[in-house]
């Protein structure tokens, strides 16, 4: 497997693994633009291809916002999952964090349990007392002022 950039032509194939792996949803918004607008902001994008058929097997889609990354969208191909790859992409990551020098955060549901026992073993720890806020409704935050 290789480890390498996203390309443009990646996407289908990361869009349809994402869709595979129950990590997409319309109302998420992820686009190719906004990959190509996270990464010229310091983010990164990996692909993990399978060889020699250069088929997507995994994605990790680091954003930068200037003082910490953030991994999303991690995922790894359904029929390659339990053989090593998640923990090898997720190194691949981490290395991206020390080369910046910046913490990474990331949010993982609660019934996630492979995923949550992967990020643990990679020293990522709960922050048990805090709670995710988002405001979805783009159009009229400011209006309800
Ligand atoms: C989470 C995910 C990326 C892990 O990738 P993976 O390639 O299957 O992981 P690995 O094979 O590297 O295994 C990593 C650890 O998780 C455990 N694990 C992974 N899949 C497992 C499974 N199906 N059953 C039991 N344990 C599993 C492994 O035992 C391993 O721990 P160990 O090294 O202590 O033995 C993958 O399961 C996935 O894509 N899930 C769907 C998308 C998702 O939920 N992403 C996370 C969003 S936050």
């Amino acid at each position: 497997m290789l480890i390498r950039d996203y390309r443009p032509e990646d996407f289908p194939q990361v869009e349809a693994l994402w869709k595979e792996t129950g990590i997409y949803t319309t109302e998420r918004g992820d686009t190719a633009e906004i990959i190509v607008r996270c990464n010229q902001s310091g983010g990164k994008f990996m692909v993990m291809e399978e060889e020699p058929t250069g088929f997507v097997a995994g994605t990790s889609w680091i954003t930068w916002d200037g003082r910490r990354l953030y991994l999303h969208h991690f995922a790894i191909r359904p029929d390659l999952q339990g053989k090593g790859l998640g923990r090898s992409l997720a190194l691949k990551s981490l290395e991206f964090a020390r080369e910046k020098n910046a913490p990474m955060k990331l949010e993982v549901h609660q019934s996630n349990l492979h995923a949550i026992h992967l990020y643990r073993s990679l020293g990522f720890k709960v922050f048990e007392d805090y709670d995710i806020y988002m405001n979805l409704d783009t159009g009229t935050a400011f209006d309800a002022h």
